[in-house]
């Protein structure tokens, strides 16, 4: 037990990152709560009544806390110079091949952040975090209204220092090692590559809310030396990701499984934004031609179709098979049998 653990009532400091999309099921939510953790749901993706049947059914799930998360900033609006068209015949190809209609560019893409925070605020989970930026001071001021407990994300020591400034209960520290989308705000992205045991030693020198490290960490000897550095709990992505409970296609699981050692890089090849996971045919079609992608969020609604197809027929090659740098470590265990591990294991190496 420690100060944040006490604060968000979990018996140990391991969180179940959120992982919106599908992975982060309310089965794989309630299972690591249940199993003295923290579950948490990536809700960015969702509609409004999807996230409060989702948080229905976590709470039917169990009686433990757990956290919604959601994108809070990325949105911008889509700019009038972008040029769809070689993305749009690079897409046509694909789209060909996977028997789907010709691709069209969606001219805006809403943010779709105050509807979903509205659903947050009527389901009202014990948590909230964020990522890709920071919610307004308004909603800041109702989420505490309401009892909630607000955790940002941050990728560099400044990020977290705007977080910690905004009121944030505690901060996810996203090193570089991490699977999925850079939450990075305030910052280039390329300055915003902090390796995870670096960039909390850099935090806690000049921020002194919790610090909750993520990226790369994979067993319990990976969260004992991120504890001695000064991190206060974790959260695990991609160890989450390959346990029964979680909604990841079986391509993307069975990817990391078979993954014998990190052959993840950052592309923007599939959303726009910039995004760690296994390199595969598609990503490297667009090798080189990194001024044809759209920006975020066009590129991302863009390939949805390719991806949607691609995971139903267990095409490996255009799916996002996003994934952290420790893959290689990755178990095939349940959600429950991972928590003890690593608590175990965490025992063991020291912490
Ligand atoms: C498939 C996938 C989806 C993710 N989606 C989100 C998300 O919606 N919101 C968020 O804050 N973090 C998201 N993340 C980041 C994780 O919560 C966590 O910070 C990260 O996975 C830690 O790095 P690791 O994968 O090396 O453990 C995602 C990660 C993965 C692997």
């Amino acid at each position: 037990m420690n100060e944040l653990t006490r604060v968000l009532g979990i018996e140990h400091p391991i969180i179940q990152g959120p992982m919106g999309g599908g992975p982060s099921t309310p089965e794989l939510v309630a299972a690591v709560s249940n199993a003295g953790g923290l579950g948490s749901l990536g809700a960015a993706y969702l509609t409004s009544q999807q996230i409060l049947d989702s948080v229905k059914r976590i709470r039917a799930l169990t009686d433990k806390p757990f956290n919604v998360n959601l994108f809070a900033g990325g949105y911008e609006p889509v700019p009038r110079s972008v040029d769809p068209s070689s993305m749009l015949s690079l897409l046509s190809e694909i789209h060909a091949a996977l028997e789907l209609p010709p691709p069209a560019a969606p001219s805006s893409v809403p943010d779709p952040f105050p509807e979903q925070l509205e659903a947050v605020l009527e389901a009202q989970p014990p948590i909230f975090s964020f990522t890709f930026g920071l919610p307004g001071a308004g909603a800041m001021k109702r989420l505490a209204a309401r009892g909630t407990t607000i955790i940002g994300t941050a990728t560099t020591a400044q990020e977290a220092r705007l977080l910690a400034d905004a009121g944030v209960t505690a901060v996810i520290l996203q090193g570089e090692e991490a699977g999925a989308h850079r939450g990075t705000f305030a910052a280039p992205f390329e300055a915003a590559m902090v390796p995870t045991l670096r960039l909390i030693e850099e935090t806690a020198q000049i921020v002194s809310v919790p610090l909750i490290a993520s990226g790369g960490l994979m067993d319990g000897g990976d969260i004992a030396a991120a504890m001695k550095r000064g991190a206060v709990a974790v959260s695990l992505g991609t160890a989450f990701l390959t346990c029964p409970e979680s909604g990841a296609p079986e391509v993307h699981k069975r990817a990391i499984l078979n993954a014998g050692s990190d052959t993840t890089v950052v592309t923007r090849a599939f959303s726009g934004r910039p995004a760690r996971g296994l390199r595969n045919t598609f990503i490297e079609s667009l090798e080189g031609k990194e001024d044809t992608i759209l920006p975020f969020p066009l590129q991302n609604v863009l390939t949805r179709p390719m991806r949607t197809a691609a995971g139903k027929r267990g095409n490996a090659g255009y799916i996002s098979l996003w994934a952290g740098r420790g893959i290689a470590r990755a178990r095939a265990i349940s959600a429950a049998g991972l928590v003890a591990r690593l608590v175990d294991e965490a025992d063991t190496a020291g912490y």
